[in-house]
């Protein structure tokens, strides 16, 4: 069933749990987060990207398709579309149907990020529509671009921006990094900067962005299956975990799924080589794309069985 994000935050919020946001792009990304879903019994944030608007052939026909399947499991599902960088774009998504939609100005000056949220939330909110803003740096690739800059959020001007804004979800910078980044160990989530913007924002949503921990055992399959992706660190999935504590809602997770669907495609034309019927190795990789999401929704979010 679909049900608007903020009521999604609102369970989340009393229980303590969080919200996976996971992103799709096709008919079996999308099959294998519901059927995840479904099996935990867990809400779920279905998610679209500026990148699966340009993957996909028709962004609307998507979102219709989207939708559909949501109404056939039986969990709350939440509809939204990822990092938008213009509010023209967010609201081309508020337009096609999405339930939430995440307007990204962390790259602009305080005030220019205030006016164009404020505006992407006027026009959302008179359709119904949820607003996710950021406001803060994370390091990592975003659009293809990858940024060393790092700024935590600051926890009063988060409580400025939510007033001056009216969004109904801040994603917040506290050490978690799009798409992981090249360190020895993990990177250490600030418990102490989410307390603190908390505290200035009581029982209000906040998101982590870039919330995959790239485990090792997940690269290294990929490898070990003729890949050769680069070790990369991000915060790990218990402190992903314990930021449920200081008002997290909502966690996106990407890369983990990609590397769990790519190693099994991987092991299967490495294995296999006389297969070529598609549907042989994308099952698998799909299949490894849902166990992934049920680990996450078991493991890390803590949103199974509510
Ligand atoms: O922050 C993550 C992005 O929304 C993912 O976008 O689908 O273009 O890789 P992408
Ligand atoms: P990861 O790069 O950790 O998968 O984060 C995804 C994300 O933040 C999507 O918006
Ligand atoms: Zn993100
Ligand atoms: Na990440």
């Amino acid at each position: 069933m679909i049900v608007q994000l903020d009521q999604l935050y609102v369970d989340a919020m009393k229980r303590r749990y969080i919200v996976g946001a996971f992103n799709v792009f096709n008919y079996d990304s999308l099959c294998a987060v519901l059927e995840a879903a479904e099996e935990e019994q867990s809400p779920v944030i279905l998610q679209v990207s500026m990148g699966a608007r340009k993957y996909v052939p028709d962004f609307r026909q998507f979102i219709e398709v989207m939708k559909i399947a949501a109404l056939s499991v039986s969990v709350p599902v939440g509809i939204n579309h990822d990092h938008c960088p213009t509010a023209e774009a967010a609201m081309q998504a508020v337009d096609a149907g999405v339930g939430g939609v995440m307007f990204d100005g962390s790259h602009l000056s305080f005030e220019e990020n205030v006016r164009f949220t404020r505006e992407v939330v006027e026009y959302a909110h008179a359709r119904g529509v949820c607003v996710e803003a950021e406001l803060g740096r994370l390091p990592g690739f975003e659009d293809e671009i990858f940024a060393e800059h790092v700024e935590f959020t600051n926890p009063d001007a988060a409580k400025r921006f939510v007033v001056l804004t009216g969004c109904d979800s801040l994603a917040v910078s506290a050490g978690t990094s799009h798409g992981g980044v090249k360190a020895a160990e993990n990177l250490p989530l600030h418990m102490e900067v989410l307390e603190r913007i908390q505290a200035e924002l009581p029982g209000f949503p906040l998101v982590l962005h870039g919330a995959a921990s790239l485990p090792l055992h997940l690269i290294e399959y990929v490898n070990e299956q003729g890949g050769r992706v680069e070790v990369m660190k991000n915060c790990s999935e218990s402190s992903i975990r314990r930021s449920a504590e200081y008002g997290v809602c909502k966690a996106n997770m990407d890369v983990d799924n990609f590397l769990a669907f790519t190693g099994a495609v991987r092991r299967v034309l490495r294995e296999q080589p006389d297969k070529y019927d598609p549907r042989v190795y994308l099952k698998q990789g799909k299949d490894a794309w849902k166990e992934e999401v049920m680990w996450k929704m078991s493991q890390v979010t803590g949103s199974s069985g509510h």
